[in-house]
């Protein structure tokens, strides 16, 4: 499963972008909000070479993509999808960019078209997104795209130790071609 927008190209992490993965993913500040944050070079390794073997669209598992620009092929950042394990329930994503790389609308390009592919090609009903509260980055990026506020959890799960808010931004099949047609 590949994608091409007008600059980016989303396809698989490969073992040559371990560096540059794990040197965006341990930033301090975009690892703050996120569950997953590499100790080490080896940790990116693993989580590539984990990654090789999932086939898109599998259900209950999370297929991760880097986002490289095509211009250069340089990586960027990467998105990870949630297929649940029932088709009809809801495709979750979750994005990182490179600090260096943000504030340049690579992540709402992105994002567009992985809506497009999962409510046009693969025909599903949902897609979410779960956010804490204080990534205000994250929240104008998701209002950004479309996506708007369902439900916000008080204290819902620990992250790094301490009780957590999330908040979920939902696009339903119907809200993206009506935003479309
Ligand atoms: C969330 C993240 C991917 C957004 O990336 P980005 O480069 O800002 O995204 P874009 O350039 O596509 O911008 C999307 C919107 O957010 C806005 N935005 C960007 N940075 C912002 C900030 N610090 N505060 C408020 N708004 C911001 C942009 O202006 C744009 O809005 P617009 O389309 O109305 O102009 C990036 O901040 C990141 O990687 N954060 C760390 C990882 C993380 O927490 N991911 C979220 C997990 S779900």
């Amino acid at each position: 499963m590949e994608f091409t927008t007008s600059r980016l190209l989303l396809d698989a992490l490969k073992e040559s972008d371990a560096d540059a993965l794990f040197s965006y993913r341990a930033d301090p500040a975009v690892a703050r909000f996120q569950g997953w944050r590499p100790a080490s070079i080896n940790d990116a390794r693993d989580f590539i070479e984990t990654q090789a073997s999932i086939v898109p669209n599998t259900p209950d598992s999370w297929l991760q993509r880097a986002i490289r620009l095509r211009e250069g092929n340089v990586l960027v950042g990467d998105l990870g999808l949630h297929f649940p394990a029932d088709a009809d329930d809801s495709i979750e994503f979750g994005i990182s960019l490179a600090p260096l790389h943000q504030g340049k609308g690579y992540a709402s390009e992105a994002l567009r078209a992985v809506l497009a592919w999962s409510f046009g090609e693969l025909g599903r009903r949902r897609v979410h997104a779960s956010v804490d509260p204080r990534n205000h980055a994250s929240i104008t990026l998701l209002r950004a795209i479309g996506m708007r506020q369902e439900a916000h959890y008080v204290k819902a799960f620990q992250l790094h130790g301490e009780w957590v808010d999330d908040v979920i931004f939902v696009m339903l099949a119907d809200e993206w071609h009506l935003k479309r047609d």
